[in-house]
């Protein structure tokens, strides 16, 4: 009833758009009005409001320019009022409303069993401007572990980049390993990707790797307890890990010379922790990798350390 009562007043609210700049203005004005949160892909409610205009019109979601004065049929403007309305109300992230992420341009299949694809990690490996520990390398890296591989992305980001590795992928949650198997399928890696389900590396006994890249959950407690809405649609195993949100990497750091080949190295995210894990790890000779928009966030170590 509710929801009807809704759709008839945004359907009144949004009669009189027609072009994509008009639903674009009026998008940009709901989301400031309703204080929406950010942080899935994009931004800010500009860049919000583009990728969800561009990616419901099935439109290149990095050229809004050309198509700004072009007008909607009746049925775009319905799904374009039905879209927005629903980013409002349910404050789900866009990626979610349209399942539908990118990371480096690379489109990936989301829903809620998975978060959305946001590693610094990606930067890393395929941004020319990032410093990346393994420049170089693509093609002398033969084995790569994506562990808590969620959606497949970083996976997947691996296996363009390396063209002679073999990719395994871990997750604990059978449900994510469902979406991660899509997006492996979509992006026709089936012979390169292996998943498995289980807890860090247990599923991977004996097995050792060039490489090792890991966005685990890293968030702490309190964070977690004050979760804006937004992130409250993501599953909570794949952000909380404990007190102070290190518990599992600190188990990945005490496990990981064991999986990594002479030689190799692993490129772990950790959000906020870096004091924490200094002061755990003491004499570990972390060399931390900056992006864009991170500082201390991702940390490389070699087999050696
Ligand atoms: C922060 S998400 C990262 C997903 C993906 N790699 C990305 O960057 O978008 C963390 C993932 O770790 C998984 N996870 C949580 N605990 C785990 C564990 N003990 N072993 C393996 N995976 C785990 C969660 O299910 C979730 O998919």
């Amino acid at each position: 009833m509710t929801t009807g009562r809704n759709n008839a007043k945004s359907a009144l609210m949004t009669d009189n758009l027609t072009t994509i700049r008009d639903f674009l203005r009026y998008a940009v004005s709901r989301f400031n009005q309703a204080e929406l949160v950010y942080g899935h892909g994009t931004t800010t409610s500009f860049d919000e409001a583009a990728f969800i205009v561009l990616e419901g019109l099935h439109l290149p979601v990095d050229s809004l320019e050309p198509y700004l004065d072009a007008k909607l049929t009746r049925v775009e403007c319905k799904r374009m009022a039905e879209l927005i309305e629903a980013r409002v109300t349910t404050r789900k992230p866009a990626a979610y409303l349209l399942n539908k992420a990118y990371i480096q341009g690379l489109p990936f299949y989301v829903d809620e069993r998975v978060i959305v694809p946001r590693s610094f990690i990606a930067e890393i490996l395929c941004d020319d401007n990032a410093y990346s520990p393994v420049d170089g390398m693509e093609d002398s890296i033969e084995s790569v572990l994506d562990l808590c591989t969620g959606s497949g992305c970083l996976a997947i980001l691996a296996a363009t980049l390396f063209p002679e590795a073999q990719v395994d992928a871990v997750d604990l949650s059978a449900d994510a390993l469902e979406v991660a198997k899509r997006n492996v399928k979509d992006h026709g890696f089936e012979d390169r990707i292996t998943l498995y389900q289980g807890d860090l590396f247990a599923p991977l006994e004996g097995k050792k790797y060039d490489l090792i890249i890991t966005n685990p959950p890293y968030v702490d407690a309190k964070a977690m307890a004050e979760l804006p809405a937004e992130y409250k649609h993501e599953p909570a195993m794949a952000l909380g890990s404990g007190t102070d949100g290190m518990d599992i990497v600190r188990q990945i750091l005490k496990d990981a010379p064991k999986y990594l080949n002479p030689g190799g190295g692993i490129i772990c995210e950790i959000g906020q922790g870096r004091d924490v894990i200094m002061e755990d790890f003491p004499d570990k000779d972390f060399i931390w990798l900056d992006t864009v928009e991170s500082v201390g966030e991702v940390f490389w170590l070699s087999h050696d350390e």
